[in-house]
C-alpha cells in the first residue's frame, strides 16, 4: 500500500507535522547537521521507496544553506526510489531578483527556478511568491508549481481577533494590489487601494498615499507578502496614521525580519501585527498547514 510520508527539513518541521496530523500520514525530520569545514550532511532515515513523499522547508532566514540543504534532500528522496516527491517550500527566497536591473547581474529567481525543476519533483507548492516581471511562474518552476496564499486566512484572523470596524485594505506599492484586493474580497467586499512607493535603499524606502480620502477615519488593514527590513511597513504605518486612519493592522505572509525588523515593528505600537508560518517569527499567527492539507488528502 502507498502511503504518504511528510518529511521536515531544518526549518519546515512546524509545518510539517501538522501537515502530517491533518492528512493522517507519518512524519519524519530529515537529519541535518554540519561538517567542521561548513558542508552540510542529509539523511532521509526512513524508507521512502514507492511512497509518496511531501518534502516540507522554509527557506527564510539562512537562504543559502537551506537552498543547499533542500537540493541534497530533495535529489536523495527521488533516489531513494520514492514514488512521487512533491516540494512544499513555504518561502522561496531570490524570488525578489526576478529581473537584470543592471547589465550583467544574476536574474537569481530563474536560477532558482532551473535547480529545483532539474530534481524530479512532480511538484512544487509555496505561498505569495513575489515574481512580479514573470506572468506565469510556472515558466520558473515548471507546470505542476502551485502558488497558494495565506493572505485570506490573514485577513479573516485580523477581523475575527481585533473585532476590525468599518475596514478598508492598503497595500503598499502597485505589486501589492493583489493581496488587498484578496484581502477586501474576504472582508467582505470593502474598498482598497495602494499606495506609491519609491525604493532609496535595501532598508529606506518613500511611501505616498493614493487615496486619503478612503483611510480616513477607517481601521485599515495594510497587507503586504513580505517584512524584510520592516522598512516598507514602517513607512507605510506612518503615511497612513498621517492621513488619519484610525487603528493601523499590518498581516503579512513571510516575517522575514531581517536585521533590526523586528524591533522597529514593536516600536510602532501596532494594536495587530500578524504573519503566517510560512516562516517561523515572533509574529506567525496564521497556520498555513491547513491550507496545504486541501492538496493532500
Ligand atoms: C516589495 O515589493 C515587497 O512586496 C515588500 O514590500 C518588500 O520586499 C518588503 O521589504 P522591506 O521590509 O525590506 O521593506
Amino acid at each position: 500500500m502507498v502511503r504518504t510520508i511528510v518529511l521536515g527539513g531544518s526549518a519546515g518541521a512546524h509545518v510539517g507535522y501538522e501537515l502530517a496530523e491533518l492528512v493522517g500520514a507519518r512524519y519524519c525530520d530529515v537529519e541535518v547537521s554540519q561538517f567542521p569545514d561548513g558542508e552540510l550532511y542529509v539523511r532521509v532515515p526512513v524508507d521512502v521507496e514507492g511512497e509518496d513523499v511531501v518534502y516540507v522547508n522554509s527557506l527564510a532566514g539562512r537562504p543559502n544553506e537551506l537552498l543547499v540543504e533542500t537540493i541534497l534532500t530533495l535529489d536523495t528522496i527521488a533516489d531513494l526510489g520514492a514514488g512521487s516527491v512533491h516540494a512544499v517550500l513555504t518561502y522561496i527566497p531570490y524570488a525578489r531578483q526576478d529581473s537584470r536591473f543592471k547589465p550583467g547581474e544574476a536574474v537569481s529567481a530563474l536560477v532558482v527556478g532551473k535547480l529545483l525543476r532539474s530534481l524530479r519533483v512532480s511538484s512544487i507548492y509555496t505561498f505569495d511568491l513575489h515574481l512580479h516581471r514573470i506572468q506565469d511562474p510556472r515558466q520558473v518552476f515548471g507546470e505542476s508549481f502551485r502558488n497558494l496564499t495565506a493572505i485570506r486566512d490573514l485577513a479573516r484572523y485580523v477581523a475575527s481577533t481585533y473585532g476590525v470596524r468599518n475596514p478598508v485594505v492598503v497595500g503598499p506599492d502597485e505589486e501589492a494590489e493583489q493581496w488587498a484586493k484578496m484581502a477586501a474580497e474576504e472582508l467582505g467586499g470593502v474598498g482598497y487601494t495602494v499606495m506609491e512607493k519609491r525604493r532609496l535603499s535595501a532598508t529606506e524606502v518613500v511611501v505616498e498615499p493614493r487615496d486619503v480620502e478612503l483611510v480616513r477615519g477607517k481601521d485599515v488593514l495594510l497587507v503586504d507578502d513580505i517584512i524584510s527590513t520592516g522598512g516598507t511597513v514602517v513607512e507605510a504605518v506612518r503615511v497612513l496614521r498621517r492621513s488619519g486612519a484610525r487603528e493601523v493592522y499590518v498581516a503579512v505572509t513571510h516575517a522575514v525580519l531581517a536585521g533590526r525588523a523586528y524591533g522597529r515593528l514593536v516600536q510602532l505600537g501596532l494594536r495587530g501585527l500578524v504573519a503566517s508560518d510560512t516562516v517561523p517569527s515572533p509574529i506567525s499567527r496564521v497556520h498555513v498547514a491547513p491550507i496545504l492539507a486541501r492538496y493532500f488528502k
